[in-house]
């Protein structure tokens, strides 16, 4: 099986890990007694070099050694974050646990090549088989989306999304070129312009004109009309249309018609929702769109990472009949490089590779309907509690809690949550007065679906939930107002402690009995962090990889 690694699957992994650590003892015997050591382990069928083990001889330098031999203080804390994320319930809408094959991607050679420049056009030698890791990810992504390639490219290089958005602005626009976007406290995101009166917070806003759309704030759907009628003042020559907190659909035909109308490119930015869309759950931007950016790290539980979406080929047909043909691949092309980025991340770019084929796969989709389920089982169950979900009820993977009528604050209900070992994030809602006090939570369940949460879970999280917001209230009436006061109050009242430890102990238990790609070894040795992705990354040394 030399060379073949590739093929094992986790269970392979584990068994050539407890082989490996079985053969590092005995190494460590022979050498003891002086014998010679650095020859190939033969076991069965499994032949290993020794270049992984940790011999004395080998392993002098510190670059050969492990982490938690040569910084045990940065290992402590990633084991303290391990335990948390393993004992706690993970609920931020935008966050996943990616899956093993793209943590052994992240870890992988791929991250020490410079490659500056797209698939045959490199600034660099030694590119070949990066080229194809590029290539393939690339096709993948198209059709994971299920786009022809005569319709449209993509480029997979951005960083992150914030990246990813500014090049598209970068490519489609000249500075101060006018975009709208969904207000950061209606949904939107801080790239697609946010501004306040003070000050202008995103580069969006700084280097580009925004003007923001808004959602009614009393059905907290998008004001579609109101945005037609302020798109024909402004002339923006790009409409965003994506959200980062906003539980139902879009109309991607309704954006379509307001950007023709203005003459204006419609850009999607479906990060939170690609997964959703790739898995053809709920409707897809692409029909409707000339640009499409993505996160890869939050539904479609990939790497972090962002991917740009560009259509090709005929864009309209003018006054005579001729074909107009899009433009836009070479711009954006050259916003992400050389205009905004340096070397591509290549072991990310492997990391969306073999999450686009992932998300191909029946399970996925599954996994897609799930996170649905999930997340509409969770409004319901804190609907029947009485607590009002904005919009009355969530399409997609997140709701947002109205916490108004409860009498809590957002920042009030994250931060007992937090205590009680749930994360999740505040957020305004549709008609506060102010971005920072919100008065609302936003709640996702794409991590807890990867962990293998079911409805029946999901109604005992709820409980949970319910109870920490009860808890809240108790404590808001003896702290008053005041945030500050309130967490006095948590961190010194014996009562509200005692109530608070025993909470976050049962969700604590609650939340182990669920494991984690990649770190599901639950055994508390020294070395359990990343037991399995440190197993890979030795057998990829093994490899020569
Ligand atoms: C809609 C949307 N676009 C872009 C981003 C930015 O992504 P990143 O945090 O990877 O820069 C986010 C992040 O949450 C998002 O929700």
């Amino acid at each position: 099986m030399v060379g073949n690694w590739s093929n094992l699957n986790r269970r392979g992994f584990r068994m050539v890990g407890n082989l490996l650590s079985r053969q590092a003892q005995s190494i460590k015997g022979m050498e003891a007694q002086g014998q010679a050591t650095d020859r190939l382990i033969v076991h069965g069928e499994v032949h290993l070099s020794l270049n992984c083990l940790h011999t004395k001889n080998k392993m002098a330098s510190i670059i050969h050694q492990n982490i938690w031999d040569t910084d045990p203080e940065l290992f402590e804390l990633m084991k303290k974050e391990k335990h948390r994320q393993e004992s706690g319930l993970e609920m931020i809408a935008s966050e996943n646990f990616t899956s093993l094959s793209v943590l052994q991607c992240l870890s992988s050679c791929l991250h020490n090549k410079y490659s500056e420049g797209l698939p045959g056009q490199r600034y660099y030698g030694g590119n070949e088989y990066i080229d194809e890791i590029e290539i393939l990810a690339q096709k993948r992504a198209l059709e994971a989306f299920r786009l022809s390639p005569e319709e449209w490219g993509c480029n997979v290089q951005p960083y992150s999304g914030s990246p990813a958005n500014f090049a598209v602005y970068t490519g489609l626009l000249e500075p101060h070129g006018r975009i709208m976007g969904l207000d950061l406290p209606d949904g939107g995101h801080l790239t697609h312009g946010f501004f306040t009166a003070n000050k202008k917070i995103s580069a969006t806003s700084i280097f580009f004109e925004s003007m923001p759309y808004k959602v009614n704030p009393i059905t907290g759907l998008i004001d579609y009309d109101k945005l037609a009628e302020e798109a024909r003042l402004f002339k923006p020559k790009v409409i965003i249309a994506g959200i980062s907190c906003y539980s139902r659909c879009l109309d991607y035909k309704r954006f379509r018609e307001i950007a023709d109308e203005n003459n204006a490119y419609l850009f999607s930015d479906m990060a939170h929702v690609s997964g959703l869309v790739s898995a053809g759950i709920i409707p897809s931007p692409f029909e409707y769109s000339d640009v499409v950016s993505t996160t890869t790290h939050k539904t479609l539980r990939g790497p972090r990472a962002g991917v740009i979406f560009f259509r090709k080929g005929v864009r309209s047909i003018g006054k005579n009949g001729e074909k107009i043909l899009y433009d836009i691949e070479s711009k954006i092309n050259q916003a992400v490089f050389p205009g905004l980025q340096g070397g591509p991340h290549n072991h990310a770019i492997a990391g969306i590779a073999t999450t686009m084929k992932q998300a191909m796969l029946p399970e996925f989709i599954a996994y897609q309907k799930q996170i649905v389920a999930n997340a509409k089982r969770l409004c319901a169950g804190l609907q029947k509690y009485g607590y009002k979900i904005s919009t009355d009820g969530t399409d997609v993977h997140m709701l947002l809690v109205d916490l108004r009528p409860n009498g809590i604050t957002g920042s009030k209900a994250e931060k007992i949550l937090e205590d009680i070992s749930i994360a999740c994030n505040k957020n305004t809602v549709p008609g506060d007065k102010s971005a920072f006090n919100p008065s609302g939570i936003r709640l996702g369940t794409p991590a807890l679906t990867t962990r293998g949460l079911k409805e029946e879970d999901i109604d005992k999280v709820v409980d949970f939930i319910h109870k920490g917001l009860l808890l809240s209230k108790e404590v808001s009436a003896i702290s008053g107002p005041k945030l500050i006061d309130y967490k006095k109050v948590l961190d010194t009242d014996a009562g509200i402690k005692k109530k608070v430890a025993e909470l976050r102990q049962q969700v604590q238990e609650f939340s182990v009995k669920f494991s984690i790609p990649g770190l599901e070894n639950r055994s508390h040795h020294t070395h359990d962090i990343i037991v399995t992705n440190r197993q890979s990354i030795e057998l990829l040394s093994c490899m020569g990889c």
